[in-house]
């Protein structure tokens, strides 16, 4: 249930009755606990354009407010704030709601259709620690919009065209027998073609040749490169599969399979007067730039760009998509300017289309440096996801004595789960600072700390055993603000859906577990002594903690353990 549009709506209804049409009916979070549990801050404005006193209209507000009975306190607080309390009648009768298996929350009356655009590697290099980001962020976004009820089309942009894979096709060719040997390691692969490329004039002219025979079509160098890209996406899909995120090659779309329309994109830029001639090049000039977005080299090549333009084109016309979300390195936010630009100038996407660059910040080691090996090369992602499971796997150890194929299962749930969990639990266009301890520590805002209360949670339950479900009794303030929280939970997917962002569920998580420890150290549940109502109630409390917990971990792609 979302809670704040209700609230939007009784603002709203309450200005109606006093005569005043409102700037804003939106509410936001209590500051202060003590506050309560909403603000209503439109009063100063408002007050400012009617050249009035603010806290007379919040009075008058405050007083329509008051007799909605899902109101425990409207209180006019300061020069005009209006703080909002809900009556714990309203909260527990909702809360049995957030027992089923979508925790309460609502699907989308009006889906729509999103393409998500996330991990996106380049089929010559090594996968880096940047698409690492991009395929965890992009897996989340696409759960969570999938959770709420749109349809998700998810799309890895692979780079799988260019120049390079002359080179690239020759050498796996002069290699084929060890092929596997030598692509463990694309970045190895990649040096070992240009070392060979730089060394021998004979194979820098096969390389050649093999560009010009690729670009025009020729079956045997086709045949080449698409299993030298087969193998290639096969280390990605073992990434993939470790990490436990939904990309297969059902969502593969590369950048070549756009090479058949880019003639006609620079054909359409040039007939509707979009792109000028520079030097050669096909070239589009912004208002507010000062580099052009070149489209066509002047030797006649295409560009990252072109084939993104075409990529629009295809995601708008073809998939239907409404919202196009691109989960890339911030570093490429001047490039998504220009070519969305550009696509809403062709008409490729009209203004009813959402393109969003869903930019993010650079992973940094805790020294703050890029984020590299010890000699300064690229951090092969596999060997990063299994040091995590093996890093896992010794904090798990130390606590408890699990062995076996438990202790892997636990290991690799943790593992994982602190990998995805550190990633997403900071804003991100903040660069984010890799750092193995915290990541894996029991305190604090951490997926083995989330992991820990729904464990500590599913055991209360069970020792307790069945119980009925009901509305809970809400005695006390912690029983009152952890309902609240179990009840925010739609409007927290709602907001992080809207603006793609998904620290705001682990933030919420974190203090829906931590508001739960409170109130469990307060409020015991299995001691003897508490009365069976009471018992009853606040098992409902747990039971629905926990759900919101698995809800929340399960569209940040974590797994929940019944006990560790
Ligand atoms: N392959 C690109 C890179 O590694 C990312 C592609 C992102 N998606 C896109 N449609 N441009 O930088």
């Amino acid at each position: 249930m979302q809670i704040k549009p209700k609230l939007n709506n009784i603002i709203q209804e309450a200005f109606k009755a006093i005569n005043i049409t409102p700037k804003t009916t939106q509410v936001s979070d209590a500051t202060k606990p003590e506050f309560g549990d909403y603000q209503y801050n439109g009063a100063m404005a408002l007050a400012k354009e009617l050249k009035t006193n603010p806290r007379e209209i919040a009075s008058k507000l405050a007083e329509q407010l008051q007799k909605n009975s899902i109101f425990q306190k409207v209180e006019v607080a300061g020069p005009g704030f209006i703080n909002l309390t809900l009556s714990n009648e309203f909260l527990a009768k909702n809360l049995p709601n957030t027992l089923n298996e979508r925790a309460g929350v609502q699907e989308k009356e009006n889906p729509i259709r999103v393409v998500v655009d996330y991990s996106s590697p380049n089929m010559a290099k090594q996968m880096h620690v940047g698409h690492l980001r991009s395929t965890i962020i992009g897996d989340t976004l696409a759960n969570l919009f999938e959770f709420l009820g749109d349809e998700v089309i998810r799309q890895n942009h692979i780079g799988d065209w260019g120049t390079q894979f002359g080179m690239l096709i020759a050498y796996f060719e002069e290699n084929q027998k060890d092929i596997d040997a030598k692509l463990s390691d694309l970045e190895e692969f990649y040096k070992a073609a240009k070392k060979r490329f730089d060394e021998s004039e004979e194979f820098a002219d096969k390389s050649r040749e093999y560009v010009v025979k690729l670009q025009s079509g020729d079956e045997g160098c086709l045949k080449l490169w698409s299993a030298f890209i087969e193998k290639s996406l096969e280390h990605c899909q073992e990434v993939y599969d470790k990490l436990g995120v939904k990309l297969d090659n059902s969502c593969v779309k590369s950048e070549s399979s756009y090479n058949d329309d880019l003639a006609n994109i620079i054909a359409d830029f040039e007939a509707k007067g979009i792109a000028k001639e520079s030097q050669g090049a096909k070239c589009i000039f912004f208002e507010n730039s000062k580099n052009p977005l070149i489209i066509q080299k002047a030797d006649g090549g295409f560009l990252y760009a072109t084939t993104d333009l075409a990529a629009i084109k295809y995601r708008v016309k073809e998939l239907g998509a409404k919202r196009v979300c691109y989960v890339v390195d911030a570093r490429q936010s001047e490039h998504f300017r220009q070519v969305f630009e550009a696509a809403r100038k062709a008409g490729y996407a009209d203004e009813s289309i959402l393109l969003e660059h869903i930019a993010f910040g650079m992973m940094l080691d805790i020294s703050g440096r890029p984020f590299k090996t010890r000699d300064g090369g690229t951090v092969k992602l596999i060997d990063l996801i299994d040091e995590a499971v093996k890093r896992a796997k010794e904090v798990i150890s130390r606590a408890n004595d699990y062995s076996g194929e438990e202790l892997e299962k636990i290991a690799k749930a943790v593992g994982i789960g602190s990998l995805k969990y550190a990633d997403l639990s900071i804003n991100r266009t903040s660069d984010y600072i890799f750092d193995w301890n915290k990541m894996l520590s029991l305190e604090g805002n951490t997926a083995l700390y989330m992991q820990y209360a729904y464990a500590r949670i599913n055991s209360i339950l069970k020792k307790a055993g069945g119980f009925e479900e009901s509305e809970p009794i809400l005695s006390d303030e912690l029983e009152h603000r952890l309902a609240l929280k179990i009840l925010s939970l739609d409007d927290t997917l709602q907001k992080a859906s809207k603006e793609a962002m998904p620290h705001y569920i682990t933030s919420y998580l974190y203090e829906l577990a931590t508001l739960f420890m409170r109130f469990y150290e307060n409020n015991p549940i299995l001691k003897e002594g508490v009365p069976k109502n009471i018992k009853t109630s606040r098992l409902n409390l747990a039971k629905a903690t926990a759900n919101a917990i698995k809800t929340g971990l399960g569209i940040l792609g974590i797994e929940v353990l019944d006990r560790i």
